[in-house]
């Protein structure tokens, strides 16, 4: 399979047996003309489903007008972007930085925390995954990744999710930031009940912390709604930052930082920048995935699908629960998940998996429709 790929690129990735030549909505053709029903939303980035007509269109358009250029000139194509994020963000999040992967907005949601403070310190929790630069790899406490970091950049704090009282602990004044994942993917989609977001709301208050929503999973409207920002699920909290990445251009990179103006007056010339940030493919890749997601109802496409199918998941006798919110969700299986993973792979199904042994990790694509999760339901219903 792909032997090419395995001689001359570097050993990191544990890959699935696909190959992966063309996708349409939540299927994948692989060369061998297999199709996959892709549950795993090609890393939880084909938000708006594989190759989304809108999304080539824009993307197609803007190529042919320019590919390029920096933050040096204006475009309109940004200005469409920023406005489009801006207006899908929830009061107060006014301000958008743009850059070019999750680990990155991370990175600059931290920076901006000290700029805004003067202080040093960041509290993160254990299980969450904030990527793999120094500083977020720093500030991510999930298994080994830390430990890959290392010399890790110092001043970051540990506490523990969903536990007011760990984080209380370490909340004094020379804590710049607390930043968290707000439903914990990797760790195995975890969420703490609405109290815990809306405790940590009113502690950064009295503390002058900065509050920031990690939402690289999150955003873009995979729990039902735009962003878990304001959510009820989430106590209608909304951070001072939110981080955003993976779906935010279906596919294209890019990641960005939504802030509130009182954050943004602390934020100065030259003080964050990368040069592809804000670039012109990306962006018409942004507006055009917005558009897509309006268009086409996406959101209650969400609710209504994750209701239906957490339905007919009571008829499957080896889920123990289902945890997450929306398109973001944990199966815990009686048994180890990699073994339900492969017996989706045998059914041509793509999932995922997680740190934790038992849960298996949907992250569709936001057109999932009830026929195909219908579909995950059977291959659920596999021999003992
Ligand atoms: C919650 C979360 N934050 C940050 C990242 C890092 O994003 P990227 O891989 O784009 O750097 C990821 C990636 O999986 C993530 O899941």
């Amino acid at each position: 399979m792909m032997t090419n790929e395995d001689q001359f690129q570097l050993a990191t990735y544990k890959k699935m047996p696909i190959a992966a030549v063309h996708g349409s909505g939540v299927w994948i053709c692989a060369s061998d003309g297999e199709s996959y029903l892709d549950l795993y939303g090609g890393h939880a980035v084909a938000g708006t489903g594989h190759c989304h007509p809108h999304v080539v269109e824009a993307i197609q358009k803007q190529a042919e007008k320019l590919l390029f250029y920096s933050n040096l000139v204006y475009s309109s194509a940004r200005a469409r972007a920023a406005e489009k994020l801006v207006s899908i963000a929830p009061h107060p999040l006014t301000k958008t930085f743009f850059c070019n992967s999750g680990t990155e907005a991370n990175e600059n949601a931290m920076r901006m925390a000290r700029m805004a403070t003067g202080r040093e310190q960041i509290i993160t929790f254990s299980g969450g995954f904030h990527g793999r630069t120094a500083d977020a790899i720093s500030a991510t406490f999930l298994g080994k990744y830390r430990e890959l970091g290392k010399p890790n950049v110092p001043g970051h704090l540990e506490a523990e999710f969903g536990d007011i009282e760990s984080v209380r602990a370490l909340a004094d004044n020379t804590v710049a930031a607390i930043m968290l994942e707000p439903i914990q993917s990797m760790a195995g989609v975890r969420m703490a009940g609405p109290e815990f977001y809306v405790a940590l709301r009113k502690l950064c208050d009295e503390r002058g912390i900065v509050l920031i929503y990690d939402e690289v999973q999150t955003g873009v409207g995979r729990t039902g709604q735009w962003f878990f920002a304001a959510s009820d699920a989430g106590g209608g909290v909304v951070p001072d930052v939110v981080t955003l990445a993976k779906s935010l251009g279906s596919g294209v990179p890019v990641g960005a930082c939504l802030v509130t103006d009182a954050i943004a007056s602390h934020i100065k010339e030259n003080d964050l920048g990368t040069t592809f940030g804000g670039g012109m493919l990306a962006m018409a890749a942004v507006t055009a995935t917005i558009e897509a997601i309006e268009q086409d109802r996406m959101l209650e496409n969400v609710r209504r699908v994750e209701a239906y199918l957490r339905g007919r998941l009571q008829e499957v006798k080896r889920v123990v629960a289902v945890h997450g919110l929306g398109f973001l969700l944990g199966i815990e299986f009686k048994e180890n998940a990699s073994i339900v993973h492969k017996a989706m792979l045998d059914r041509k199904i793509i999932t995922g998996t997680s740190s934790n042994p038992k849960v298996l990790r949907l992250l569709p694509p936001l057109c999932l429709d009830e026929q195909e999760a219908d579909m995950f339901v059977a291959a659920a219903k596999f021999p003992e």
